[in-house]
C-alpha cells in the first residue's frame, strides 16, 4: 500500500540530505506584521517578525521586541499595541517601518496610512490592513535580545470584503503576506484545509437508470 505522505510528494521535494548548521532563527514562513501602538494623537507603528499564538481560549498572542526600539517603551506604558496584518500591496510599508524608526519619523504621515479607531484599546488601527488584531499586555518576558510581549487578544477586526455571501470568511481575498529567511512572499495557491488528510471522501450519487 502506497503511504499517504508518498502520495503527496513531488520528486524535487524530498530533501534528504541537510546539511548541520548553528542554532538560528530560521522559522519560516513568518506573517511580518505592522504593529500600531501610542493612541490616536501620539502612535507609532513597528514591523514585527517574532509573533504568533500562544493559546486559543482565552486567545493569546505574543511579539518580541528589541529594548531599543522606539515602540518598546510605548508598549511597555500603555500596555497596549495592535496587529495589523498587511495585504501583499503594502510590501514598501511594511519594509520601510522595519527600517525607520518612529523617533525621527511619523510613520502614519510619511506612509499616508489611515488611522481608525480601536474598539477596545486607545491604540490606532490601521485601515488599509484587511485584519487587525487589538491586543493588551499581561506579561513581559525578557529573553535576551528581545522582551516577548505576551497579551490577550481583545477584539479581531475583519473587512467586510472578506466575508462571502454565507458569512464565512474568504481568508484568501486579504492576499496576506509571508516572510521567509530575510524576503517577503505573496501567498501561493491553497494546498487544502484543516483536515483534509483524515476527511472521508464523499460518495458518488446513485446514477439513474439512464446512467445520468
Ligand atoms: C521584516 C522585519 C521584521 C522585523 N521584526 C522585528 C521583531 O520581531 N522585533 C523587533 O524588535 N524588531 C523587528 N524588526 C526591526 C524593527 O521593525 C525596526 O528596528 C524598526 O525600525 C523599529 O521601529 P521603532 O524604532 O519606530 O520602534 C523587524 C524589521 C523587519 C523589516
Amino acid at each position: 500500500m502506497q503511504s499517504i505522505l508518498a502520495q503527496s510528494f513531488y520528486s524535487e521535494d524530498l530533501f534528504m540530505n541537510k546539511i548541520a548548521m548553528k542554532p538560528g532563527t530560521l522559522l519560516a514562513p513568518l506573517p511580518p506584521v505592522l504593529v500600531s501602538c501610542g493612541d490616536m494623537e501620539q502612535s507609532n507603528i513597528i514591523t514585527i517578525g517574532w509573533t504568533g499564538i500562544l493559546n486559543t481560549q482565552p486567545a493569546k498572542t505574543y511579539i518580541s521586541v528589541r529594548p531599543e526600539r522606539h515602540s518598546y517603551n510605548i508598549i511597555k506604558e500603555s500596555g497596549e499595541f495592535i496587529i495589523n496584518l498587511p495585504c501583499e500591496s503594502l510590501v514598501r510599508a511594511v519594509d520601510w517601518c522595519g527600517c525607520r524608526t518612529g523617533s525621527k519619523y511619523d510613520k502614519f504621515a510619511q506612509l499616508k496610512l489611515t488611522k481608525k479607531l480601536a474598539t477596545k484599546v486607545a491604540c490606532p488601527q490601521i485601515d488599509e490592513c484587511p485584519i487587525t488584531i487589538e491586543c493588551r499586555v499581561t506579561e513581559i518576558v525578557p529573553l535576551g535580545t528581545h522582551d516577548m510581549f505576551v497579551a490577550d487578544i481583545l477584539a479581531v477586526n475583519i473587512d467586510e470584503k472578506l466575508f462571502d455571501d454565507k458569512g464565512k470568511i474568504r481568508i484568501e481575498k486579504a492576499h496576506l503576506m509571508a516572510y521567509a529567511h530575510g524576503e517577503y512572499f505573496a501567498l501561493g495557491r491553497r494546498l487544502g484545509s484543516f483536515g483534509c488528510s483524515v476527511k472521508k471522501k464523499r460518495k458518488a450519487p446513485p446514477k439513474n437508470k439512464k446512467g445520468k
